[in-house]
C-alpha cells in the first residue's frame, strides 16, 4: 500500500504559501471586487481556505460557495464523465464567478464548472487553479491563474487524493512508481 515513503515532496508548505499569496494579490488588482469564489470540491478545500484568507489579506471580501463535482471515483485515471454530486447553495445569476479547483488536467472538470455557471447567466466567470498539468488536456481550456505547472505525474497532499488518501498532507507530492 502506498505510504508516505513513496511520496517525493514537489512543492514545500511554504512554497505553497508564498505562491497562494502571489495570486491572491493577481486576483484582487485584475477582479471586480464583488467576488463570487465558487470552490469546486473535494479536492480544493484545503486551497481555498488558504486562498480565501489571501485574499482577505489582499483587500477583497468574497462571497464563497461550493458544488461538488465527481469524474474519477477512487481510481486516478478520469471516468471522462462529470456528475453534479451536491450543488451550489446560492443562483449564480448575475455574479462574477471566480472558480476555485485543486488541479487542471484534461480540463473537463473546470469546462463542466465553467458551462453548468454560464447556463445559469454567471455575469462572468474566471477560473484559479493551484496545478496545471498541462500535459494532459484533452478539452482546451486555460485557467486565468494558476499555481505551479506539473509534469504527467500523479500527486497528492494539499488536500489532493489518492483513492480517499493523504489530502491532510501539508505539501504536494510525487506519488513514486506514477500512480498515473
Ligand atoms: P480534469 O477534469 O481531468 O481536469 O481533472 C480534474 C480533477 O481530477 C481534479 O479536480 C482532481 O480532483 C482530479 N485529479 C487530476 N489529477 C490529479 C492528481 O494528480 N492527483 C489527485 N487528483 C487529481
Ligand atoms: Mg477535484
Amino acid at each position: 500500500m502506498t505510504g508516505t515513503d513513496d511520496i517525493e515532496i514537489l512543492f514545500a508548505a511554504t512554497e505553497i504559501a508564498t505562491r497562494v499569496e502571489a495570486i491572491a494579490d493577481a486576483i484582487v488588482a485584475a477582479e471586480s471586487r464583488d467576488l463570487l469564489v465558487v470552490v469546486i470540491l473535494k479536492g480544493s478545500f484545503v486551497f481555498a481556505a488558504d486562498l480565501i484568507r489571501a485574499l482577505d489579506r489582499a483587500g477583497a471580501d468574497p462571497r464563497v460557495d461550493f458544488i461538488t463535482l465527481a469524474s474519477y471515483g477512487a481510481a486516478t485515471e478520469s471516468s471522462g464523465r462529470v456528475t453534479v454530486v451536491h450543488d451550489l447553495s446560492e443562483p449564480v445569476s448575475g455574479q462574477a464567478v471566480l472558480l476555485v479547483d485543486d488541479i487542471l488536467e484534461s480540463g473537463r472538470t473546470l469546462a463542466f464548472a465553467r458551462d453548468l455557471l454560464e447556463r445559469r447567466g454567471a455575469a462572468r466567470v474566471r477560473s484559479c487553479v493551484l496545478l496545471d498539468k498541462s500535459a494532459r488536456r484533452v478539452v482546451p481550456i486555460e485557467a486565468d491563474y494558476a499555481g505551479f505547472r506539473i509534469g504527467n505525474e500523479f500527486v497528492v497532499g494539499y488536500g489532493l487524493d489518492l483513492a480517499h488518501r493523504f489530502r491532510g498532507l501539508p505539501y504536494i507530492g510525487r506519488v513514486r512508481g506514477g500512480a498515473a
